[in-house]
């Protein structure tokens, strides 16, 4: 009895998904983002078409889904956020959970703007407001981006959606857990998928599209010989899954002791990857559309990221019969894709801080989302926004998730020795046996891909300045951001937790200490205890 106060106690004091269904809604929609809608089609394309699919596939299920595993191991066993989590495995490691806050701090700042790009992009749909010349309206008109170089000129097109997206924003992590994000997802998830499949469906009946679905599919299977093919496939996962910074650490350390955790990642795993190959085929069949309607090859149509979405889609609502139901199916399915998966950026941020002190959900929320909302308006509602944006991409990608993600798994496999530990953990909660197959994968073959990962972009940063930026602001905005969140957990690590925060490994049982309930039918409706409830504090 006392150990189920304990817990009723916990899920109020931190909050809690109240089913598994929710927590798999919820950690689909962290999964299913940008990432998957703008980057993956273009990754593969270059990758090599259809041949990218075996690197994919081998990134998926040696690398991604072994890590997700670990992530949730830590997060469920640990019951934390993720330096809590990284704390009571040993109060020397809480470092890396702070880097990975540090990691989502940053994201957060840009993906809101990007997501607020898409939002006015749904409006601009109805009346195809870019005219003739996609690109130079988002570059000039649109984003009004002068010299590359900082611009603190405010372009209010940028910074009315904004504000509304970080209010939205505000409003679900003041919520919660259950009420904010996890009904967030479970509603936003569903009407994503019916609104991307008819997206999908519009674009296959679009003249052109098999050409574009050839390209796309097309395997170039030279390509497999190239270490930097592998290494895109692994970057895609990790950033795709949702892996390494944080999330999964959160999120399942909000799930019920008895959640079968192994089945919800097998679930996870599988649908953003469907989500993801959704996402190139419906992406390419537009693309061989515009390819037809322009007289030229697919490859000279594709771009990725930003161009993808801001240049070349409009131009191929502009092109389409029903265009404006393609444009507002498209942007509107990046604004619920990007918004369910930066709560839980977000909320990495929030968790940790309120695991750390004593604040309230809704002051916890307001002490992070305000500040971030500030820097992510001052930075990016401006002229010189896009430029900041790439260069933080691109630097806390290699150099914040995959970094991380590589020393974490050295840390924990080899200098903590946890992993069997974290095994045993999961095979109790799981329905895949984690055997040792999955400590040779995240003991040895995962850090050692990343490792030459970061290696070789690190390599490449240094031999060529990344996208031909001034020294000054690859310093600044990429190395020096990359820098400030690893340092960020040597800063906070000391600083004492909250009383109430025990940083004992809350284990698999209740505590042998537990004094037997001498009264145990008083408990049986307690009035001052929400005891089922998820409701925080
Ligand atoms: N997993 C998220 C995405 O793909 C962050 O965008």
């Amino acid at each position: 009895m006392a150990t189920q106060d304990a817990a009723a106690d916990e899920k109020v004091k931190r909050g809690a998904f109240s089913s598994r269904k929710v927590f798999i809604f919820a950690a689909i929609g962290s999964a299913v983002g940008l990432g998957n809608i703008w980057r993956f089609p273009y990754v593969a394309y270059e990758n090599g078409g259809g041949a990218f699919l075996i690197p994919y596939l081998v990134a998926l299920f040696c690398a991604g889904i072994p890590f997700l595993y670990l992530d949730y191991a830590l997060g469920h066993r640990f019951r934390g956020s993720a330096p809590l989590s990284f704390a009571r495995l040993s109060r020397p490691a809480e470092g890396l959970g702070w880097w990975q806050v540090g990691i989502c701090f940053m994201i957060a700042v840009y993906y809101a703007a990007v997501l607020a790009w898409a939002l006015r992009y749904t409006f601009f749909s109805f009346n195809q407001s870019w005219g003739d010349n996609a690109e130079d309206f988002f570059y000039g008109e649109f984003l009004k981006a002068g010299e590359v170089g900082v611009d603190l000129t405010v372009v209010a097109g940028v910074l009315v959606p904004m504000v509304l997206v970080w209010l939205a924003v505000i409003v679900i992590m003041v919520a919660g857990v259950e009420k904010g994000i996890g009904l967030t997802s479970v509603v936003g998830i569903p009407v994503l998928v019916v609104a991307f499949l008819a997206l999908v469906v519009r674009a296959l009946f679009l003249p052109g599209a098999a050409e574009g679905l050839e390209a796309f599919f097309t395997p170039n299977w030279e390509t497999l010989t190239h270490a930097g093919v592998w290494a895109a496939a692994f970057g895609q996962i990790f950033f795709s899954l949702s892996i390494g910074f944080g999330i999964m650490i959160t999120y399942s350390s909000y799930v019920d002791r008895d959640t079968d955790m192994t089945g919800s990642g097998a679930v996870v795993g599988l649908a953003n990857s469907s989500f993801e190959l959704l996402a190139g085929i419906g992406v390419f069949a537009a693309l061989g559309f515009l390819a037809q309607a322009k007289g030229a090859e697919v490859g000279d149509v594709v771009e990725g990221g930003v161009g993808l979405a801001f240049i070349v889609f409009p131009t191929i609502i502009s092109e389409a019969p029903l265009g404006a139901l393609i444009g507002v199916l498209f942007f509107g399915s990046l604004v619920i894709a990007g918004l369910t998966s930066l709560v839980s950026v977000l909320e990495v941020v929030v968790s940790a801080i309120r695991d750390k002190f004593d604040l309230s959900r809704r002051l916890a929320a307001s002490v992070v989302a305000v500040p971030c909302a500030v820097i992510s308006l001052v930075f990016f509602s401006t002229a010189s926004g896009i430029y900041v944006l790439d260069i933080l991409d691109h630097f806390i990608n290699q150099f914040g998730i995959l970094l991380v993600a590589t020393v974490s798994m050295v840390v924990v496999a080899w200098s903590l020795r946890a992993l069997p530990l974290l095994a045993d953990h999961l095979n109790v909660h799981g329905s895949i046996p984690l055997l040792l197959w999955w400590r040779v994968l995240v003991g040895g073959v995962v850090p050692i891909a990343l490792a030459y990962m970061v290696f070789d972009s690190f390599q490449a940063v240094v031999e060529t300045p990344y996208g031909g930026y001034p020294t000054w602001m690859i310093a600044l905005f990429g190395w020096g951001a990359a820098a400030a969140v690893m340092v960020l957990g040597y800063v906070i690590s000391p600083i004492p937790w909250r009383e109430d925060t025990s940083l004992a490994d809350p284990g698999e049982e209740a505590p042998p200490h537990v004094d037997p309930d001498p009264f145990p039918h008083v408990h049986v409706h307690d009035p001052v205890r929400p005891a089922e409830g998820t409701d925080e504090r």
